[in-house]
């Protein structure tokens, strides 16, 4: 039998769908710019590379409707020194990029359904959602399989990577924690023993790529665990009610269902010499817990945990059994503060008791001064959807794609005073994720650069707008790149003193 028979029909373009659609077009370019044009001034002390990654499918998938994560992952690499910046940007060679590339056509089904695949892969993954840096390698991330590693100048791909055979999982998270002066990674993989499972597998790696231990946990639900939060002495687990059915995939149906009637699960586990019969499962009422910013202990002992929060399913295109799902203009996700005693006998969260609003606008992408991560800390970073700030929505709406929530500033929330100063980059512009710069030499908190990619609709071309925090509401440099980087999900900066020579 000629397989051509067999494989589902594919076309020559992408579908005529918002996710494909104006800025969200996929691109598909790799190769290098050097010398991008500069608007204003890039401080002499910034030396390093912010590194981005967005899902960018290489052919019009044959899945009707896929959604706009499901896209192959194509690395941006920014470095900056002496002023200049120059850009590079590659695909990973994941298995599915490879093999498709060979057949010049999609061969990967729905997302996270292998039974919608035209060939059976080893590895699905599509190393589309964060990329950081680690011992020496960059490892390309998407929460259903190993990392990818790639090389940090090249970008080219070195394979998947199982830290010398060392890891437990089937799976790893895509938003890997680092212990500020040990350089530790904390990760975690959900449904790690393969899709449909409730097993999460928790472990530590040490910067040398050591793994130092392994937890494995039995999840109350098999569910979504997207972001995830580490203190000094807790690990904490934010359960998506976004949830799994191996008949339903069986049966060619999404790996994801809305569940009102589930709880927001938070799992918590002592970061260090736990065992399984360790972790408590908390319950808050249903709602949908999106990035965490961060997390730490406060006087007490309590764990106090600020992530994002919506009572309404965030991600509208995967909905309830019945169908429902909330307009995406009707989604509003609010840095919220939950804090946790973790030798609570009762395991019932509630909003009185737990929970507090940091920040009402509507918000996602926290970051922060990654130096202060696992520690109290004061100053939070954000993409912010303000519409009173004066984007021109009837002129952009055209050329905005879709799919997903849109953000048309950046933000600072200062944690003690409560206060929040706002960058706006321009009346046709959105916001990607920003990163945070440290000041070379200076050790207070927050004191440093902000680095965001900026979709710009009106030249339909991509811009990154750079922030000094002492005047934050005024761009330092705008920074112009000759083509259209679609929207991303997660990147890191990595600074040149920071890299093993
Ligand atoms: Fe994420």
């Amino acid at each position: 039998m000629s397989a051509s028979h067999s494989l589902p029909a594919v076309a020559s373009h992408y579908p005529d769908r918002p996710q494909f659609s104006g800025f969200m077009k996929p691109g598909r370019v790799e190769g290098e710019v050097s010398n991008l044009e500069v608007y204003g001034k890039i401080p002499e002390d910034i030396d390093g590379t912010f590194y981005r990654v967005m899902p960018d499918p290489q052919f019009p998938p044959f899945i009707e409707n896929d959604p706009w994560f499901n896209g192959d992952g194509n690395i941006s690499a920014f470095k900056i020194k002496d002023s200049r910046v120059s850009f590079k940007q590659r695909y990973v060679r994941t298995e599915k990029f490879t093999r498709e590339r060979d057949a010049q056509r999609a061969l990967l089904g729905k997302y996270r359904n292998k039974f919608t695949d035209a060939v059976e892969f080893k590895i699905r993954t599509t190393a589309n959602t964060n990329v950081v840096h680690f011992n020496g390698k960059l490892l390309a991330l998407k929460e259903d399989a190993p990392p990818y590693a790639l090389d940090p100048e090249s970008l080219e791909t070195l394979g998947p990577h199982t830290f010398d055979g060392q890891l437990p999982s089937l799976t790893f998270t895509a938003h890997p924690k680092f212990d500020p002066d040990t350089g530790e990674m904390i990760c975690f993989g959900y449904e790690a023993r393969g899709d449909g499972t409730p097993d999460v597998c928790y472990y530590r790696i040490a910067a040398d790529g050591t793994f130092l231990e392994t937890v494995w946990l039995v999840a109350p639900v098999v569910a979504m665990i997207h972001d995830f939060a580490v203190t000094e002495n807790w690990v904490v687990f934010p359960i998506i009610p976004q949830v799994c059915d191996m008949e339903r995939l069986k049966q060619g149906g999404e790996h994801w269902q809305w569940s009102p009637e589930t709880p927001f699960y938070i799992g918590v586990l002592p970061r260090v010499g736990a065992k399984p019969d360790d972790v408590k499962w908390f319950r808050y009422p249903n709602c949908f817990p999106s990035h965490s910013s961060n997390a730490y202990e406060d006087g007490s002992g309590n764990i106090v945990f600020d992530l994002g929060l919506s009572e309404k399913n965030v991600f509208f295109w995967w909905p309830d059994k019945d169908g429902n799902a909330p307009s995406p203009e009707s989604i509003h996700s609010q840095l919220t503060r939950f804090t946790i005693d973790p030798r609570a006998a009762s395991l019932e969260l509630s909003a009185a008791a737990n929970v507090q609003v940091l920040h009402n606008g509507n918000s996602e992408f926290y970051r922060l001064d990654d130096r202060f991560a696992t520690r109290p800390y004061r100053h939070a970073f954000f993409d912010l959807m303000d519409p009173a700030l004066g984007t021109d929505f009837p002129a952009i709406a055209p050329q905005l794609g879709g799919g997903y929530p849109l953000y048309n500033s950046l933000a600072h929330l200062d944690l003690d005073t409560g206060e929040t100063e706002v960058y706006f980059p321009g009346r046709t512009h959105m916001v990607q994720e920003p990163v945070f710069i440290p000041r070379r030499g200076s050790k207070e908190e927050g004191d440093g650069y902000l680095l965001a990619l900026v979709n710009n609709y009106a030249s339909m071309s991509s811009e990154l707008h750079l922030l000094d925090t002492r005047n934050f509401t005024t761009a330092l440099a705008v920074i112009l790149l000759p083509l259209r980087l679609r929207h991303g999900l997660h990147g890191n900066w990595v600074d040149a003193a920071d890299v093993e020579k």
